[in-house]
């Protein structure tokens, strides 16, 4: 639905939401054999994101709550990102957290799966929307991200063709919009000169060359952000990386090598668990809800670019 326009369009992603979503719940308890009684905690992702599919979700998890009796939990969807792996592996505290999305680029310290802060963020564009950016300019559809990384493994990357922004110096902070410009002019420059555009096994080739060198041209920004944010941390040994980026071949390769160098241990969901999904919010909540973290259900849906509040409240256990 998103993909004519190159992005998606907040309009339609709420509306569709408020289409689907109460089927969606008559579908999964028909599939899960339970009865919606059965049901004591209803978890919302409750941000950040785009406010009115927050609006549409959190209003209905809260109706559903309501109705049930049931305990109420609004999920941070980036923690969500962080603890998705706990679904397949042990995650393991304290530990670093890198969450690449569409939206957003973030470097995380995790004590526990209650307490978690940012350490660095992206200044402006995400690494998926570099991604996703550059893929319109080479033609591919929206996201394009996948795409670039198929395209990429038969590619030969040329590692001098792109800057590694934002690298110098001693910030945890990430700066893709530079990367993206960068590479959206390179990538005219080399069309307009480079293969001869009757060949079209050469105009692949370019193309997939031209992928294999961005992707590495993120991949190494990122691998120097952990580098310094594991150098400025040295009592953790495990990262976690999660978001839609997460799922990039080269980039879970070299942040494995990175971690294997140091004899630590990179924990990465499987490819279903790094883009957005329900199960990862039903999780995270699940994990707080166990410590006896609730909220009441004025709790509000928070958009991107504003800070999640430090608003759950707790039940003695
Ligand atoms: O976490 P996510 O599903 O949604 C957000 O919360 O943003 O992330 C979506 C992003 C998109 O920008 C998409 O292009 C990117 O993840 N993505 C990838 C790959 N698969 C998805 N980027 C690079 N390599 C991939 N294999
Ligand atoms: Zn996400």
């Amino acid at each position: 639905m998103h993909g004519i326009f190159g992005g998606v369009v907040p309009e339609l992603a709420s509306r569709e939401h408020y289409r689907h979503i109460g089927p969606l719940l008559d579908m999964l308890l028909a599939q899960s054999g339970f009865s919606a009684q059965a049901i004591d905690l209803v978890c919302v992702a409750r941000g950040p994101g785009l406010l009115g599919s927050l609006l549409v979700g959190v209003a209905f998890a809260k109706a559903l709550a309501l109705g049930l009796g049931a305990r109420f939990l609004g999920v941070n969807h980036l923690h969500a990102h962080l603890l998705a792996a706990g679904l397949e592996q042990e995650l393991v505290f304290p530990c670093l957290g890198l969450v690449v999305s569409g939206g957003h680029s973030q470097i995380y310290r995790l004590e526990s799966a209650s307490e978690i802060k940012c350490i660095g963020r992206t200044l402006d564009d995400a690494a998926g929307e570099a991604f996703d950016k550059v893929g319109k300019a080479l033609g591919l559809t929206y996201p394009a991200g996948m795409m670039v990384d198929k395209l990429a493994a038969d590619g030969l990357c040329d590692p001098k063709l792109l800057p590694r922004p934002y690298t110098a110096g001693d910030s945890l902070d990430f700066s893709f919009s530079g990367l993206k410009t960068a590479a959206i002019s390179a990538w005219e420059e080399l069309s307009a000169k480079g293969a001869d555009p009757c060949e079209t096994d050469s105009k692949k080739q370019q193309l997939k060359d031209f992928c294999a060198s961005f992707n590495l041209a993120i991949a190494d920004t990122i691998c120097a952000k952990i580098t310094r944010a594991l150098e400025a941390n040295p009592d953790l040994n495990s990262l976690i990386l999660a978001g839609g980026v997460a799922a990039n071949s080269l980039l879970r390769q070299k942040l494995t090598d990175l971690m294997e160098k140091r004899k630590g241990r990179l924990i990465a969901p499987s490819a279903k668990l790094c883009t957005d999904n329900g199960l990862m919010i039903a999780y995270a909540g699940w994990l707080l809800a166990r410590q006896g973290f609730y909220h009441p259900l004025g709790m509000e849906s928070i958009p991107r670019g504003r800070k999640i509040p430090d608003d759950m409240l707790k039940t003695p256990l």
